[in-house]
């Protein structure tokens, strides 16, 4: 039998709770979704801060209404967590941003984003950030869903390849990648508050996958996309000039490139 999982759930606890009053770590071996859960939890008027980390999803969700596998062919899990907590914000712009890039800095610095929070190596896709929120009475609770690829997994049925994180981190697991992520994030959740999206600029440029790039919008508009600006929006310079992207349901991606000229042209 495969030995037990160790999340060091105290370890987390202490680190977290002086910046969080009332927080608490859970570890689930199964849950169809640590974000539907939390989200549940939330309506029904749970709103107190929480690290919910499960084994195994067995319905994990992405963005724009996609299904997030995770499911690990060895005994080295792939890390599906939630972190759920009141935040007290006027202006969300930014905020996806900002949480993809404390997950970036806090794992390896060959980590890049792909606009607006996809975690990727290379050209492959290691982890994603789904992020919801539930208003109760006057509060309004975030639910900060985050997948990390730690070993390889299946490439069947993904629209990107996928890229694991022991590619770049050998021991990596998926308790030690918690453990490098879940104080960061707080800290950046908390800076956020504090300072939006606006000083983060420079940062999310330094890890922008797309950047540079010829990239092609889901509604068809095409440029290069040149950054984001103070708000976290994607600046894409095209023949009408420079557009701003905020909508979370364009997707964009990397043209392809050109089909290379016959090497004997007629
Ligand atoms: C994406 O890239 O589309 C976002 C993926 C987010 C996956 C995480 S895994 C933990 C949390 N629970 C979910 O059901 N989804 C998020």
């Amino acid at each position: 039998m495969a030995a037990p999982v160790q999340w060091h759930a105290e370890a987390l606890w202490e680190a977290v709770s002086p910046l969080l009053p009332g927080f608490t770590v859970e570890i689930l071996p199964e849950i169809d979704s640590t974000n539907t859960e939390l989200m549940r939890r939330a309506r029904a008027g749970q709103l107190e801060p929480v690290l919910l980390v499960a084994e195994r999803q067995t319905a994990g969700r992405g963005r724009l209404g996609r299904d997030w596998q995770s499911e690990s062919h060895n005994q080295n899990p792939n890390l599906t967590f939630s972190l759920g907590l009141p935040l007290a914000l006027t202006d969300w712009s930014g905020l996806s941003l900002a949480v993809g890039l404390a997950v970036v800095q806090s794992l390896h610095a060959d980590l890049r984003l792909k606009w607006p929070n996809d975690v990727w190596l290379g050209d492959r896709k290691l982890g994603g950030i789904l992020i919801e929120t539930a208003s109760v009475g006057d509060a309004r609770y975030a639910v900060i869903g985050i997948g990390i690829n730690i070993t390889p997994r299946d490439a069947a049925g993904l629209r990107t390849p996928p890229a694991a994180l022991c590619e770049l981190w050998p021991e990596a697991t998926a308790p030690l990648a918690l453990a490098r992520v879940a104080l960061p994030l707080v800290q950046a959740l908390q800076a956020f508050v504090r300072e939006g999206f606006a000083p983060l600029r420079t940062a999310f440029h330094a890890r922008d996958l797309l950047y540079g790039q010829e990239v092609v919008c889901s509604d068809g508009l095409t440029g290069m996309a040149r950054g984001v600006d103070a708000s976290g929006a994607l600046l894409v310079h095209t023949d009408q000039g420079l557009k701003k992207i905020n909508s979370a349901e364009v997707s964009v991606r990397p043209m392809a490139a050109p089909a290379a000229p016959p090497a004997n042209p007629v």
